[in-house]
């Protein structure tokens, strides 16, 4: 299977990173570190660009996601959205960040999105998820917006920057997926 290349539309692209892009995902997520450490936990042990090439590699080495990804408006980057998944069960994971400028157009809702149709479609992933902290009230609505259905809360489950969170648990099925 290729890696990820998702034309979003509207000069929106969602593209692979390689480890050359690392300095340029450093200065973003280092000018958004309050915005970012609120809700995700690797910002804090994010000192320079070796920690992101570092997970760049990581993640170029698996075959089985794709995570790494930038998002990128009129060839600019604005954030990251990535896909995981199980082997076993086939159930995938999205996460998200978006830089504190770029919220509010409706990027992130549009990435998830087309990661959903790309894990049905592509991958023939069965579910796919996504954990938000039950307070982070935009990392939900991104779920609600797209028809992920709320199944329970995960006690504790999540870091981020300040702490443990319970994280609420959205997922849809491959039978409920009409983009
Ligand atoms: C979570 C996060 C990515 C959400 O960003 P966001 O901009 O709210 O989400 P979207 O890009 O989907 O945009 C939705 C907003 O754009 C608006 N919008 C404009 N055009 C839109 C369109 N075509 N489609 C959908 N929404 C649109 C929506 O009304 C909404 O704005 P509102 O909240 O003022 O109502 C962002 O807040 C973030 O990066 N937070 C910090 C990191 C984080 O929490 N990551 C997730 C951990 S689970």
């Amino acid at each position: 299977m290729s890696k990820l290349f998702l034309d979003l539309g509207d000069g929106i692209e969602l593209r692979p990173w390689s480890v050359r892009d690392a300095p340029e995902i450093f200065a973003l997520v280092d000018a958004n570190r309050e915005h970012l450490r609120a809700w995700l936990p690797w910002v804090d042990r994010t000192a320079g660009p070796a920690q992101i090439a570092e997970f760049i590699q990581m993640a170029r080495r698996r075959d089985h996601d794709r995570e790494g990804n930038g998002i990128y408006v009129g060839g600019a980057l604005v954030g990251s959205a990535g896909l995981s998944w199980s082997t076993e069960d086939m159930e995938g994971e999205i996460g998200y960040w978006l830089a504190a400028d770029a919220q509010g157009q409706g990027l992130i809702t549009r990435a998830t999105r087309a990661l959903t149709t790309y894990g049905f479609g592509e991958v023939g992933l069965h579910r796919v998820t996504l954990k938000a902290a039950v307070e982070n009230t935009r990392s939900r609505a991104v779920a609600e917006r797209l028809g992920f259905v709320q199944e329970g809360v995960l006690r504790e489950a999540g870091m981020t920057g300040p702490g443990r969170v319970d994280l609420v648990l959205y997922a849809v099925l491959v039978h409920e997926w009409a983009p």
